[in-house]
C-alpha cells in the first residue's frame, strides 16, 4: 500500500480523490497505482473505510470523515504532499510511523484524575440535552390551554385558565431554571478539567522536548516547537470541550427530538425528513468553501505576522541595512492582501448567514402552512404544533452544531497528532541513569571516531579521529573554519553520539555515564556563542553552581575578570542582562560566561573561542587568570587567533575532520607546515 505524508493537514483541505490529475507529486504515484476507485476499501491504520466513507461524503460530512481517517492516498489543493513515507510494497504503517495517528485514549492520561468531575459534565449535558427536549412539549401544552380559552372551547374565566395552565407554567419555569443550573455546571466543570487537561498537557510536553537530543533541535524549528506548546494545546482543549459538551448535547438532542417530533406529527416528520438533510448537506458545501477561504485569510495572517515578526526580532540588522522601507512595503503588501481575503470572507459569511435565514424561514413557514393545515382537519392540536415548530428547531440547531463541531474535531485530531508527535519522540541519549566516575582525572580519549550532523548524513564532518587530551593539560584546537573543531567539543559534551569509535574519559566510554553529571559536573563547555539568560548577572553566573555564595559568585567574577565591569553597571550584580544577553556587550557576555564556567570548577573545560570578542589587553588578564584556574584540569581551547594559544602544551591542527599536525608551538613553527602558514597569514595581515 502507498502511504503518502500529508506534511500540514488544514483539516477541510485534505480528502480523497481518486482523481489522477490534481496534484502533479501524486499524479505520478497514482500511474503505479492499479484499480483504484473510488469507493474502493482503503486500509488506513489498521480500519477500513471507503466505501462507507463515500456514502457519508454524499451527505456532506465526507470531507471531515475522511480527513479523520486520514485516507493518505490523496491531499487536495495547493500544497503539500512531500514525502512518501512507506514504499508501495513495504508496510502501510511500521512501529515508527504509528504515533502519528492520534488515539483519543491516550487524553485518559491527562483527565484520568478528574474523572468525577468528567462524569458530572458528561451527566449535565445529557441532561441539558433531555430539558431541551422537554421545553418545546411543555410549550406546546400552555398553548393548548390558551389555544381552547381563546377558542371558548372550555368556557373557563381568566381566573379557572390561570388555574388551568398555572401547573405548566411551573414545570416550564422548573425546566427553564434546570437547564440553566445544568448548562452552568456543564461549563464550569469542563472548563476545570480543560484547563488542568491543558496544564498536564503542556507540563508534559515541555519535560519531553527538554529531554530532547540537540538533534531534535536542530532538525525542528524554535517556531514549530513554541506553536506545539502554546497554539496546538490551546486548540486541543478548546475542541475537546465542546466535543464533549455540544456534542453529547446535540446528539441526545437530535435523537430526543426526532422521537418527540415524530410522536407530535408523524406526517410532518417524514416532510421534515427529506427537506432537513438535503438542506444541511447544501449547508454543508457553502460552509466547507468559507472553511477553505478562512484557512487560507489564516495562512495570510500568519503570513503577514511573520513579516513583523522578523522585523522587530531582528530589528538592528533591518535598521544597519536601512531596511526599514523595505519591511514596511512587504508588511503593506502582505496586510493588504490579508484585508482583501478577509473582506471577501465575511461577504460570503454574509450570504451564507443571509441565504440560511431564508432556508430556515422558509422551513418554519412550510412548517406552519402544512401545520395549519393539519390543524384544521384536526390531525393536530395547535399546542402539537408549536411543540413541533420548537423541536425541529432543536434539531436544525442541534444539526449545525454537530456539522461546526466536526470541524472541531478534524482540528482537535490534527492537533492531538502535533502534541503526542513530540511526546513520542524518543531521544537517544538517556539524560538519566549510567555511571558517574567517583575520582575523574579527566583523560579523554578519541578513538577512531567518525561523525556526521544527523541532519546533513553526507557530510562527513569527522573522519577517523584519534585524539588524546590529558589531565593536567592546556591542549590547543586550531584550523580553518568549518574544519570541525566545535563540532568535537560537541562530542565530548555528548550532545550528539559518534557514528563510529569512541570517546572514552579515564577509560570509560560516555555512552555509558550519566549524561547530566557529564554536563552538569564534569565538563564546563564556555560555546562559541555564549547565552546568557534574561534575569540578572548575578544568577546568570549563578547558573554554573546552584547554591553557590555571593562570595563565589564575586569571586569567580574577579577571575575571569568581569567584576571591574560589572561594579559599574548602576545595578551592578542585579543588573538584567536582556533577552538572550543582548542588554550587555560581546565581550562583556564572553567574561560573564566563563565566570560561569570558573564557579562549575569542572574537571574538563572546554573554551571555544572563548575570549575572542574582547581586547588583547582584557584577553591576556582573563588568560592569567585562567591559568590558577586551569591548573589540574584538562584544558581544551579552540582559538582563531593563534597568539591565544602559544602557551598550550599540544597544539592540534585540525583540517576538514582530520588531525593533520600535532606538536607544541616551537616543534609547528620548526615544521614550517599547515600552522606556521597560518601564523604567517595572520601576522601579515596583524602587519597590513
Ligand atoms: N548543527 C549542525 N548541523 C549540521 N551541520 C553542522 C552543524 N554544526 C556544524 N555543522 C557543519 O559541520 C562542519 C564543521 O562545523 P564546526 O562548527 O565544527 O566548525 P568549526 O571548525 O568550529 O568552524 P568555526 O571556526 O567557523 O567555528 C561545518 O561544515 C558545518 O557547516
Ligand atoms: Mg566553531
Amino acid at each position: 500500500m502507498l502511504i503518502l505524508k500529508l506534511v500540514r493537514s488544514h483539516g477541510t483541505n485534505n480528502f480523497l480523490s481518486l482523481s489522477r490529475s490534481w496534484h502533479p507529486n501524486v499524479s505520478s504515484v497514482f500511474k503505479s497505482l492499479k484499480n483504484v476507485r473510488f469507493g474502493q476499501n482503503i486500509k488506513t491504520h489498521g480500519r477500513k473505510v471507503g466505501l462507507a466513507s463515500g456514502l457519508i461524503a454524499f451527505s456532506g460530512y465526507q470531507i471531515y470523515n475522511l480527513v479523520h481517517v486520514k485516507c493518505e492516498v490523496g491531499h487536495h489543493g495547493d500544497s503539500d504532499i512531500t514525502e512518501i513515507i512507506s514504499p508501495k510494497d513495504e508496510p502501510a504503517f511500521s512501529k515508527e510511523n504509528e504515533h502519528k495517528h492520534f488515539r483519543w485514549s491516550r487524553i485518559w492520561a491527562f483527565i484520568k484524575n478528574d474523572y468525577i468531575l468528567l462524569f458530572i459534565s458528561i451527566a449535565s449535558a445529557l441532561c441539558v440535552a433531555v430539558l431541551n427536549i422537554k421545553i418545546p412539549l411543555a410549550l406546546g401544552s400552555i398553548i393548548n390551554d390558551l389555544s381552547k380559552y381563546i377558542q371558548g372551547t372550555n368556557q373557563w374565566s381568566i381566573t379557572e385558565l390561570i388555574g388551568e395552565i398555572k401547573n405548566p407554567v411551573y414545570t416550564l419555569i422548573t425546566l427553564y431554571l434546570l437547564q440553566s443550573l445544568g448548562t452552568f455546571i456543564n461549563i464550569s466543570t469542563l472548563s476545570i478539567i480543560g484547563e488542568r487537561m491543558a496544564l498536564n498537557l503542556r507540563i508534559k510536553l515541555f519535560r519531553c522536548i527538554l529531554d530532547q537530543d540537540v538533534e531534535f533541535f536542530d532538525k525542528n524549528s524554535t517556531g514549530d516547537i513554541i506553536s506545539r506548546l502554546t497554539t496546538d494545546v490551546q486548540d486541543f482543549k478548546s475542541s475537546f470541550k465542546l466535543i464533549i459538551s455540544q456534542g453529547i448535547r446535540s446528539i441526545t438532542q437530535v435523537i430526543g427530538s426526532a422521537v418527540s417530533l415524530y410522536s407530535l406529527s408523524s406526517k410532518m416528520t417524514l416532510t421534515l425528513g427529506l427537506v432537513l438533510p438535503a438542506m444541511v448537506s447544501v449547508g454543508r458545501i457553502f460552509g466547507y468553501y468559507l472553511k477553505r477561504l478562512s484557512d487560507e485569510c489564516q495562512k495570510q495572517i500568519a503570513k503577514a505576522t511573520e513579516v513583523a515578526n522578523e522585523a522587530i526580532g531582528d530589528i538592528r540588522t533591518v535598521k544597519a541595512f536601512s531596511l526599514e522601507d523595505r519591511e514596511f512595503e512587504s508588511f503593506s503588501n502582505e496586510m493588504a492582501l490579508t484585508n482583501q481575503m478577509n473582506t471577501a470572507l465575511g461577504i460570503g459569511i454574509g450570504m451564507f448567514r443571509g441565504v440560511t435565514n431564508l432556508a430556515l424561514n422558509q422551513l418554519v413557514l412550510g412548517t406552519l402552512m402544512m401545520g395549519g393545515y393539519l390543524v384544521s382537519i384536526g390531525d393536530v392540536t395547535p399546542g402539537s404544533l408549536m411543540s413541533f415548530l420548537v423541536a425541529s428547531q432543536t434539531v436544525q440547531r442541534s444539526l449545525a452544531q454537530l456539522s461546526l463541531l466536526i470541524g472541531q474535531y478534524i482540528r482537535a485530531c490534527s492537533a492531538g497528532e502535533r502534541i503526542f508527535e513530540f511526546i513520542d519522540s524518543k531521544h537517544k541519549i538517556p539524560a538519566i541513569g549510567g555511571m558517574i566516575l567517583s575520582n575523574p582525572s579527566g583523560d579523554i580519549q578519541f578513538n577512531n571516531v567518525k561523525f556526521s550532523y544527523p541532519t546533513r548524513p553526507g557530510q562527513e564532518v569527522l573522519k577517523q579521529l584519534n585524539l588524546n587530551l590529558k589531565p593536567g593539560t592546556v591542549t590547543a584546537i586550531c584550523g580553518l573554519s568549518g574544519s570541525g573543531k566545535s563540532t568535537i567539543a560537541a562530542l565530548i559534551e555528548r550532545f550528539y553520539d559518534v557514528d563510529e569509535g569512541s570517546i572514552k574519559i579515564d577509560g570509560t566510554d560516555i555512552r555509558q555515564m550519566n549524561c547530566r553529571w557529564l554536563r552538569g559536573q564534569l565538563i564546563g563547555y564556555i560555546n562559541q556563542e555564549p547565552t546568557l539568560f534574561a534575569t540578572t548577572i548575578r544568577e546568570n553566573i549563578r547558573f554554573g553552581k546552584p547554591g553557590a555564595s555571593d562570595e563565589e559568585v564575586y569571586e569567580a567574577a574577579k577571575l575571569a575578570n568581569a567584576d571591574e565591569f560589572i561594579k559599574q553597571f548602576p545595578d551592578g550584580y542585579d543588573t538584567q542582562v536582556g533577552e538572550r544577553g543582548l542588554a550587555v556587550s560581546g565581550g562583556q557576555k564572553q567574561r560573564i560566561a566563563i565566570a560561569r564556567a570558573i564557579l562549575k570548577n569542572p574537571t574538563i573545560l572546554i573554551l571555544d573561542e572563548a575570549t575572542s570578542a574582547l581586547d588583547a589587553s582584557a584577553e591576556k588578564s582573563i588568560q592569567q587568570a585562567l591559568e590558577t584556574v586551569m591548573k589540574g584540569k584538562t584544558v581544551m581551547i579552540i582559538a582563531h587567533r593563534l597568539s591565544t594559544i602559544q602557551n598550550a602544551d599540544i597544539i592540534v591542527v585540525i583540517a576538514k575532520g582530520k588531525i593533520i599536525e600535532t606538536g607544541s608551538h616551537q616543534e609547528l613553527i620548526k615544521k614550517k607546515g599547515f600552522y606556521y602558514n597560518l601564523i604567517m597569514q595572520q601576522a601579515q595581515a596583524y602587519e597590513s
